[in-house]
């Protein structure tokens, strides 16, 4: 598989802040890639670079191998969604999409070919005429991205493109631009600070963290192994418990939890001192683990209370009735859930579902 971006030390400075630094980074052709981080983390300066609109202070943007120094932004083979989507609200739906390729000066034919193909595209068939303020945010959401799509780009950077939407309509755009992504093929390059788009979407994902990147890999490989505690608490739900290390050895740890029982750990990365921190996700916790399994971490759980949430319900329950308090993810089975407060259960965790980091 061939690159279609290539990013060495690229570093932006504003003043004496860094707001991108040293960040190194390649992307498949024709996949689909997040880079997620919080607010303020360097996101969009980053994206602002590869799209040419700002100037790196160091460093390099290639695309397709061609170094982008010092080249305008319309001459990239890019094309950027705004997290406003800036559509034209004086134009119908086809005018805005067919602007870009108006200022091209194609042909009128081949616009009005293109445009209503993209309109089948992006699920708008019928809707050219129709002013922009007559639609809903996830059709105009839809409008922004066939407007920049229908330029044919070899990237398509996307600006936190769902964060105006309600909820609902995010779920549903997600699938819907994953879809759209895999049919035509396009690399997209999409930044969020919402670690379940980043991971419902990509291929890969870039975690960043103060202008840094902290992990790049699948989304599979961030959630079951965050390479730092950032990461840890960024990717999904964890449970963090305070611990000590008692012993460690070959990348295992047995480590005391502050106020309850011994456990095995896996260590995340390397700790000196005993001072750590235990991150157990709610989903790796066993409720009534087969006796018989061997090598695990064995518990009590009493019950504080339910948090019923359809098929995600979940339990807040004390480590042997006294010790630190853990969200537990209950089975979709639906078994478990009448249990109560009070109740014990016992319980298990896999000592390579307990990431120990260093406090
Ligand atoms: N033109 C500028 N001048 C000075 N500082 C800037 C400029 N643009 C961005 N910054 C600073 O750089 C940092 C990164 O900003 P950036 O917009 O890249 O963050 P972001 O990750 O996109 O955040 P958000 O998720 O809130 O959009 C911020 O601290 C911001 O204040
Ligand atoms: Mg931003």
């Amino acid at each position: 598989m061939s690159s279609v971006l290539q990013i060495e030390r690229l570093t932006r400075h504003f003043g004496d802040f860094t707001a991108v630094d040293g960040v190194d980074l390649e992307v498949e052709e024709g996949s689909f890639f997040s880079i997620l981080g919080p607010s303020g983390c360097g996101k969009t300066t980053l994206l602002r670079m590869i799209a040419g609109f700002l100037e790196p202070t160091s460093g390099t943007v290639r695309i397709r191998g061609e170094d982008m120094a010092g080249i305008p932004p319309n001459r990239r083979p890019v094309n950027l969604v705004f997290q406003n989507l800036a559509l034209f609200p004086t134009m119908d739906v086809a005018a805005n999409i067919a602007f870009g390729l108006r200022r091209r000066r194609l042909p009128g034919a081949d616009i009005r070919r293109r445009v209503a193909s993209m309109l089948e595209r992006v699920g708008l068939e019928g809707y050219g005429g129709k002013p922009i303020a007559q639609l809903s945010g996830g059709q105009q959401q839809r409008v922004a991205i066939a407007r920049a799509l229908v330029l044919e780009p070899s990237i398509l950077l996307l600006d936190e493109p769902l964060g105006a939407l309600d909820l609902k309509l995010r779920e549903q755009m997600k699938i819907e631009l994953k879809q759209l992504q895999a049919r035509e093929g396009t690399t997209f390059i999409y930044i969020t600070h919402d670690q379940s788009e980043a991971l419902v979407m990509s291929d890969r994902v870039a975690v960043m963290n103060e202008g840094r990147f902290e992990q790049i890999d699948t989304p599979q490989g961030l959630y079951a192994g965050p390479v730092s505690r950032f990461v840890a608490g960024f990717v999904g739900e964890n449970n963090i418990l305070e611990a000590d290390i008692e012993q460690q050895q070959d990348g295992t740890a047995r480590v005391r939890v502050t106020g309850g029982p011994v456990m095995q750990a896996s260590l995340m990365q390397p700790v000196s001192g005993s001072r750590c921190k235990l991150y157990i996700r709610p989903e790796s916790v066993m409720l009534e683990p087969d006796t018989a399994l061997e090598g695990i971490n064995r518990f009590t759980l009493e019950i504080r209370s339910l948090l019923f949430d359809g098929s995600n319900t979940k339990v807040l329950a004390a480590i042997d009735g006294t010790g630190p308090e853990l969200i537990v993810a209950l089975p979709q089975t639906g078994q478990f859930i009448h249990v109560r407060a009070g109740d014990k259960i016992a319980a298990g965790v896999h000592p390579t579902a307990c990431g120990c980091y260093p406090e």
